[in-house]
């Protein structure tokens, strides 16, 4: 009877009517709302001094010769005359020349860089507001790492000029896919993107600089390239005349090639995705060599430094990741014990977060612990806490032993970075191989060797991770929080989400007013930055920045139609477009920070 009541009272509240009397008025149109405009940086925002000049510094790297080496285009001969220096012009061109580097194309628009004009006021009006909202109750810290990255073979072009030398990523697309020898040519228009990362209010620019362009010969005592040092230099300096922070990372995926020697880096030795030549036992005196060149000359500027992007991708193999961990370690006390910056070096990882189909299943937890000790704990042991590799790499590669740390080695290694910088572009769901880990990780025949984890996009509910983009994204930002909780309670170091962003599905196929009305992109920033919010104010977790990828379309390796642009390039006048996330990240950052 109770029962009965309640239910003819809940009946009788469902019938009332919601409105209960319908009115008429004088219909008008809605005006035209007044534009609101994007918040540029102050261009004050940047002077920071975060070590002394190259003139103290400069003493701390080997005395080498500085010169200044040409251009090489495959139609030129070798009319150099100083072919008995073995670092000379000659054999400067020579690299190119034997390099066989197949259909290069020189079609660029640009060989000077050209000078910045104002961004017009128009390209600035903010988007249409959203018919919805993200919450607003939670705070940024005020020192809040907040900005945008790229990186230079996914967009500087230029590869065989100002001095630069073959990387691998010249010899990465091997079919009739597009190169990276043209790409944004930022090299020349770097002044013109960084005046529109300002315009539009990116606090900080994070670029990276190609090794062979600093070394040509990239080896230790060999000649530093004075056209590369100016570049990055002016490029510094551009950042902060606007306002913008620079953050500068020394190699991401373009090794010099000479490291592969006859090796092919798709094959041979590339246990995990590719071999960047890391393994090379030349490898980490160069690098470091190479990263002392340039931190002695910037570390007054800049105030992070980051050594390797996403090594795991590049490492090749166990023995690559050691040369990470150890190179990453003795230029971070050589950031600080040397150069006494007061700024930051770190590393950062990708992986893609391994969530458990069903986490109350052991096996499935195992699975998960082994999807992130491959990838991060190999780097993030040593790196963060002072511990071996994982037993999962080593209970794996048990033939080849040189990567072992011995006990002196491993203290040398320990804790050799200041953050813990982090490409969380989606998650993954895992499960154990069939046959289980064991059988999988002692044979090297199996499918899923070495990582010995089957990955999906399907969680057990029978629904995809998250709406899809164009390629293995999806938007997916409640286990971004979970990972940030996991990344700050497994190596307890602060966190940037170094790289995050998402390519729409079919976007470059879409009308310019349509591509730059990037809805899907702009819930994903915004999502992803609330993950971060509720990091930081709800579960205390140490997040100190995020860096959206990329601040424009690029070169995705041999791809453009996989865009993570925060704005568009026209691939034929080269010129840019603000998307709407752009301006909804910026507005959503600058709305929350304190
Ligand atoms: C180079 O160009 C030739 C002729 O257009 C073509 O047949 C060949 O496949 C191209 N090679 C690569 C690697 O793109
Ligand atoms: C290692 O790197 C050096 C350059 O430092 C190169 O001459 C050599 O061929 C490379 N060795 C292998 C095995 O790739
Ligand atoms: C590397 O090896 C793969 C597989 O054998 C082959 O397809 C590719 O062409 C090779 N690449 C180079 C640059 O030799
Ligand atoms: C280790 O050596 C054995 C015997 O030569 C071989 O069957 C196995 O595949 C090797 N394992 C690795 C990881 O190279
Ligand atoms: C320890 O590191 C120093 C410099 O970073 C190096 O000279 C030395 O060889 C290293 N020792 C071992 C055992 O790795
Ligand atoms: C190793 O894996 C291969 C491929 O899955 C399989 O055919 C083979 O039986 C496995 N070997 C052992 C010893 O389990
Ligand atoms: C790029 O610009 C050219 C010249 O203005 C134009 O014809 C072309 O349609 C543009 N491409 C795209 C994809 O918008």
């Amino acid at each position: 009877m109770l029962k009965l009541s309640i239910l003819f009272l809940v009946a009788k509240t469902l019938a009332q009517p919601v409105v209960e009397t319908w009115v008429y008025s004088s219909f008008e149109y809605a005006p035209n709302p007044e534009p609101t405009y994007a918040t540029s940086v102050d261009p004050k925002a940047a002077s920071g001094h975060y070590a002394a000049g190259y003139d103290k510094l400069s003493t701390l790297h080997d005395a080498v010769p500085t010169t200044t080496y040409g251009k090489w285009k495959p139609d030129m001969s070798n009319t150099y005359t100083d072919s008995d220096d073995e670092y000379g012009q000659s054999a400067w061109f020579e690299m190119w020349a034997t390099a066989n580097i197949q259909n290069f194309t020189d079609s660029a628009l640009y060989t000077d860089t050209v000078e910045p004009t104002a961004v017009p006021t128009e390209s600035l009006v903010r988007p249409p507001p959203d018919s919805f909202k993200f919450d607003d109750s939670l705070k940024f810290p005020s020192d809040f790492i907040f900005g945008v990255a790229g990186s230079a073979a996914q967009i500087e072009g230029a590869v065989s000029e100002h001095g630069r030398t073959p990387s691998i990523q010249e010899f990465l697309i091997n079919d009739q896919r597009p190169r990276d020898y043209i790409t944004n040519e930022n090299y020349y228009l770097y002044k013109q993107d960084i005046a529109r990362l300002a315009a539009i209010g990116a606090e900080h620019y994070s670029f990276t600089i190609p090794w062979s362009r600093i070394l040509p010969f990239v080896l230790p005592g060999t000649p530093i390239n004075k056209e590369g040092i100016d570049h990055y230099d002016d490029v510094i300096n551009t950042c902060i005349s606007y306002g913008i922070k620079p953050i500068v990372t020394l190699t991401h995926f373009d090794t010099p090639a000479m490291f592969l020697g006859d090796r092919n880096m798709s094959t041979d030795d590339a246990y995990f995705y590719y071999n960047g030549g890391y393994d090379n036992d030349t490898f980490v005196e160069a690098f470091v060599n190479y990263g002392k060149i340039v931190l002695t000359h910037y570390a007054d500027r800049v105030p992070i430094f980051i050594g390797f992007n996403e090594p795991f991708l590049y490492s090749g193999n166990p023995l690559g990741m050691k040369h990470v961990v150890q190179a990453t370690k003795q230029l971070h006390s050589f950031y600080h014990d040397e150069i006494k910056g007061c700024g930051k070096f770190g590393i950062k990882f990708n992986d893609n977060f391994g969530v458990p189909e069903d986490p109350s299943n052991p096996d499935h937890v195992a699975a998960a612990k082994r999807f992130q000790d491959i990838q991060l704990g190999s780097y993030g042991n040593p790196l963060f806490l002072g511990k071996d590799f994982p037993d999962a790499l080593k209970e794996t590669f048990t033939n080849d032993t040189r990567y072992l740390f011995t006990d002196e080695e491993l203290k040398n290694a320990s804790f050799g970075a200041d953050f813990l910088g982090i490409d969380p572009y989606t998650y993954t769901v895992v499960t154990p191989p069939e046959g289980g880990i064991e059988a999988c990780q002692s044979n090297t025949s199996h499918p899923l060797w070495p990582l010995c984890v089957a990955e999906s996009q399907t969680r057990s509910d029978g629904w995809k991770i998250g709406y899809k983009s164009e390629s293995y994204v999806y938007i997916t930002p409640v286990q971004f929080r979970e990972y940030l909780n996991y990344l700050w309670n497994t190596f307890k170091a602060p966190i940037i989400a170094s790289e995050f962003g998402y390519p729409e599905w079919r976007e470059s196929e879409k009308a310019l007013g349509d591509q730059v009305y990037d809805l899907g992109r702009s819930v994903y920033y915004r999502s992803f930055m609330e993950a971060i919010l509720q990091a930081i104010n709800i579960d205390r977790v140490k997040v100190i920045g995020a860096l959206a990828w990329s601040f424009a379309d690029n070169w995705e390796f041999g791809d453009y139609k996989q865009q993570f642009g925060l704005q568009v390039v026209n691939r034929t006048t080269q010129e840019r477009y603000y998307k709407k996330s752009f301006f909804d990240l910026v507005q959503y950052y600058q709305e929350r920070s304190s």
